[in-house]
């Protein structure tokens, strides 16, 4: 299977994902600006993904830009929650001064880790959720897209479910369909159907209902930034998820791979929560649904309390705040 983001023939190729599942396009953008654009529209989205991006787009930034630190900059806040993003432009700036084939070298090295990375986080989750959930098999709620379309290839979140599938322990996977964008329902949805894995899509006010009826075992969730107290940043829902899940007695697990960690945070209240277009509540795939002059209150992204998360989980295992 391809990687969602790579370097290819002096591009970033990306699988565009504004199109899935209705169609599996590639993009190849050849500019910061394109490069920029595609993180705005979410045609690359997912905090590890959006390292990538970040690291990419310095290379980008080193071939054809007359200010690659100005470039830079645009980059790293072209998305302002998932600190992947401009930790990824940070870490691939710092060669700058190699000159751009070593800029190319460490972002390729970044990817190939990020890989590699979130394999071993979602086995170690995989791990802690047998520990925490006694039913075989098991029926695991997802939130949003953490598979590999959100990172270079695997996934946090769902490569859990890659690895406990392999065993054969994995009845079936209840996905959000995640409002407004439909990560969920789009390309969740689509990852399951591709691996054959049994799922079906829920509207996110389902979720605590389906967690009274006793459906799920475990709810699994990425992150886009985890504070030094264990406090998580994801994609909007979450937090109520958390709260449901509390109260339900279902464990709820969180998946990253540590670059996701922003240990200058104190907690999650310092937490940049990036707010979208009204149009994305107003309309429903064009057309308008609202009263003319509806105001929107659109969150990207909450914060869920380390108080209700039973574990946050990277490659080194449980965070430990
Ligand atoms: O707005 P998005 O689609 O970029 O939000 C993505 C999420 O919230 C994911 O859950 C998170 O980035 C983790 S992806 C492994």
């Amino acid at each position: 299977m391809r990687r969602t983001i790579d370097w290819a023939d002096g591009a970033v190729v990306i699988i565009d994902q504004t199109a899935l599942p209705g169609e599996y396009r590639l993009l190849h953008l050849r500019t910061v600006g394109e490069l920029v654009d595609a993180i705005k529209r979410l045609a690359v989205r997912g905090a590890p993904a959006l390292g990538a991006a970040g690291a990419l787009g310095v290379v980008l930034a080193a071939r054809t830009s007359e200010n690659v630190h100005a470039d830079a900059e645009l980059i790293a806040t072209a998305r302002p929650t998932a600190v992947n993003l401009a930790w990824g432009v940070e870490r691939a700036m710092k060669k700058l001064d190699q000159g751009e084939d070593a800029v190319l070298e460490e972002a390729l090295v970044l990817l190939a880790e990020d890989e590699e990375l979130n394999k071993v986080a979602s086995k170690n989750a995989a791990a802690i959720v047998l520990a925490e959930c006694p039913r075989r098999p098991l029926r695991l709620l997802s939130h949003c897209n953490a598979g590999r379309l959100a990172t270079v290839g695997w996934g946090s979140a769902l490569g859990v479910v890659w690895h406990l599938r392999e065993r054969g322990l994995v009845e079936e996977v209840l996905v959000d369909e995640t409002r407004p964008l439909l990560q969920g329902a789009r390309l969740t949805a689509w990852e399951l159907a591709q691996a054959n894995v049994p799922y079906r899509v829920q509207p996110d006010g389902a979720a605590a209902a389906a967690m009274a009826r006793g459906m799920v075992d475990c709810v699994l969730v990425g992150a886009d930034r985890i504070a030094a107290n264990g406090d998580v940043a994801n994609k909007i829902g979450t937090y109520g998820l958390a709260i449901a899940a509390k109260h339900h007695g279902v464990p709820f697990v969180v998946v990253a791979p540590s670059s996701t960690v922003d240990r200058t945070l104190a907690t999650g209240a310092g937490v940049a929560i990036e707010e979208r277009d009204a149009r994305e509540l107003t309309e429903y795939a064009g057309v308008r649904v609202t009263p003319p002059g509806t105001q929107v209150f659109n969150p990207a992204f909450d914060v869920t309390p380390h108080e209700l998360i039973t574990a946050v989980v990277t490659e080194h295992g449980r965070f430990a705040p």
